[in-house]
């Protein structure tokens, strides 16, 4: 049975489930992050006459953590909602997370939330793809969902509920720039789904092995976190750019490469030049399906299974937390 006065917690950062347009029938041309996060909890009791019976046993709070488009995200936001999910967490009666957040630089959120929260309890993210006043906005449901799976959701784990899809942090991506159901997990597919209120895991999902959590208190101030840039191998990519960087002060590069994470090879010497002076560089593949297998050809160290821009996250994680403050 249900211990009383469990609660589940709803974060808003804005993005476009927090948007409006000049109408209710524009959906592309809109501001984002413009309700607030309690306006977005009672468009969900209104899509469904109440919320769903799931939910009635909780208690929810709410908290403004930031409001912006998330291609404006940024570190001390970063930094702050990890404080914020660390601190509601750390409360016995809080079960959950739930954060809204733009589509746009979810999958990074996601993945950095899932390294540095110290948690035995799950973070779940939605989004939406239609600004709130648009006539059939989906940011309601995609909330609905989201709130559905933070009730049901057991142990830790960061997760994004959107179009009736559950996906993993470490598989997550937008594949695409406008459709409602806007993101795909490559390979691993999605985790389950929400319909009708009820949750259903793949029983053939394969569990995630959980990163190291990174101490959130030994990250430095956001304003010194390392620099690190992604910058992509393709047909006659100039080294130029790499030494440009390094001369700029940047002391990471990830390569989003070619295929299974292959680097021409002007840009490869560009590389070494710049890993001689120090750069960390690691690679990736800007194949947006299946890992990168390492093999001898890989010169430059590959995170596994992570993308370009989560490959970036880990590189500023792991060189921050050796800085520390
Ligand atoms: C954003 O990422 O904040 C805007 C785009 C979106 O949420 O779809």
């Amino acid at each position: 049975m249900q211990a009383q006065n469990q609660k589940i917690v709803v974060l808003g950062t804005g993005g476009t489930i927090a948007g409006e347009s000049s109408s209710a029938s524009e959906g592309l041309s809109y501001k984002a992050a413009q309700r607030g996060i309690e306006a977005l909890l009672r468009s969900v009791a209104e899509i469904g006459q109440g919320l769903p019976k799931a939910l009635n046993s909780y208690q929810f709070e709410s908290e403004q953590v930031a409001q912006l488009d998330s291609k404006d995200m940024d570190f001390a936001t970063w930094q702050h909602l990890a404080q914020r999910c660390q601190a509601w967490l750390s409360q016995a009666e809080v079960v959950a997370v739930v954060i809204t957040h733009g589509t746009d630089t979810l999958e990074e959120t996601a993945y950095f939330l899932s390294r540095v929260v110290a948690t035995d309890k799950p973070i779940v993210l939605t989004c939406a793809m239609r600004p709130a006043n648009f006539k059939d906005a989906d940011g309601p449901q995609n909330l609905r969902d989201a709130l559905t799976l933070a009730s049901v959701a057991k142990g830790a784990g960061v997760w994004l509920v959107a179009a009736g899809e559950i996906h993993h942090s470490q598989h997550v991506q937008k594949v695409h720039p406008t459709r409602l159901n806007a993101f795909d997990s490559g390979e691993s597919g999605v985790a389950g789904t929400v319909t009708n209120d009820q949750v259903s895991w793949r029983s053939d999902f394969a569990p995630v092995a959980r990163a190291d959590t990174i101490d959130l208190s030994r990250l430095p101030d956001p304003r010194s976190w390392p620099w690190v840039e992604v910058i992509m191998n393709h047909v006659q990519a100039k080294p130029k750019v790499v030494d440009l960087l390094v001369s700029a002060g940047a002391q990471g590069i990830v390569v989003a490469g070619t295929g299974n994470g292959s680097i021409s090879t002007d840009l490869k010497e560009g590389l070494m030049r710049a890993q001689a002076s120090g750069v960390q560089i690691r690679i990736a593949s800007r194949c947006n399906q299946g890992p990168v297998i390492t093999t001898a050809s890989h010169i430059f160290p590959v995170l596994a299974g992570l993308s370009p821009v989560k490959t970036r996250v880990a590189l500023m994680l792991e060189m921050a937390s050796q800085t520390g403050h």
